[in-house]
């Protein structure tokens, strides 16, 4: 089954209106301003409807912003039309943005997760090294396996009220420890007062990892861990962190 149909695309800004897009983004431009001052290219991989680029293109970067997903781009690019300073690709169309030219490198709100094959992840690593700069920054948070093994999946409600509509979603995970994979089924239905207006179903397949595997994976590209947190910050993660936040960097290739 697809995730981010175009029924979760159209509703996407509303199901996660409540999450902090500006202060992730003020963490990373804090986190940029130390590591990488001057930076001016921002590339937002699997940036879904773009909601971090407004706060970037509000701290003067210009942006790519590339996902995988027609539908979702398609939001993003209704939001952002006429602004030079952002442009939105699909990923067959990535190869279009030249090598070496981007400063930093953003993959939020565990894109990383999506990608549940190893050469997935290689790929995506080797492809931001080809884009970045030498020293360029890579921006990447996951689901983290020691808090997901520590707090464990578990069936969840949400409601969510935008004016006369309701939606109701409900969120039921499958866990296969071996894999370090989590298929989560949303149910979603969407009432206008009494009247139930849309109810569809989509599952994700959500991996976790560990900072052994990370590293590896971050060395095998051609990058070195420079930062590893969390969005409270980037002190280490706990095992209440459900989601790790990790910041690397290019090395000379
Ligand atoms: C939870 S959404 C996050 C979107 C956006 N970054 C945000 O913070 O709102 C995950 C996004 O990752 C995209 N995605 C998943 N796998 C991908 C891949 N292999 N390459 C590019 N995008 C991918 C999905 O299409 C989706 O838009």
């Amino acid at each position: 089954m697809a995730h981010f149909t175009s029924d979760y695309a159209q509703l996407y800004d509303w199901l996660y209106s409540d999450k902090a897009y500006d202060a992730e983004v003020d963490l990373i431009h804090r986190t940029i301003s130390e590591l990488k001052p001057g930076s001016k290219t921002v590339l937002d991989y699997g940036c879904g409807t773009g909601n971090h680029i407004k706060d970037f293109l509000a701290r003067g970067y210009h942006v790519h912003g590339v996902d995988v997903n027609n539908e979702m781009l398609n939001v993003a690019r209704s939001k952002y039309a006429n602004n030079p300073a952002v442009r939105f690709l699909h990923v067959s169309e990535r190869q279009t943005i030249p090598p070496n030219s981007v400063d930093v490198c953003v993959c939020l709100f565990d894109v990383l997760s999506y990608m549940n094959k190893n050469e997935e992840i290689a790929d995506f690593l080797d492809y931001a090294r080809m884009v970045l700069v030498n020293d360029g920054l890579l921006f990447f948070d996951f689901w983290y396996g020691p808090a997901v093994l520590y707090l464990r999946p578990e069936q969840r409600w949400k409601e969510f009220q935008k004016g006369e509509q309701r939606a109701l979603r409900l969120t039921s995970p499958e866990h296969d420890v071996h894999n370090c994979v989590v298929r989560i089924t949303y149910k979603v239905t969407v009432f206008e007062g009494m009247k139930v207006i849309n109810m569809f179903e989509e599952v994700h397949s959500m991996r976790y990892f560990f900072l052994p595997e990370i590293n590896q994976y971050l060395s095998q590209a051609g990058f070195r861990l420079r930062k590893f947190g969390s969005w409270r910050g980037l002190a280490g993660p706990t095992v209440n962190d459900w989601s790790a936040l990790a910041v690397a960097q290019s090395m000379l290739m």
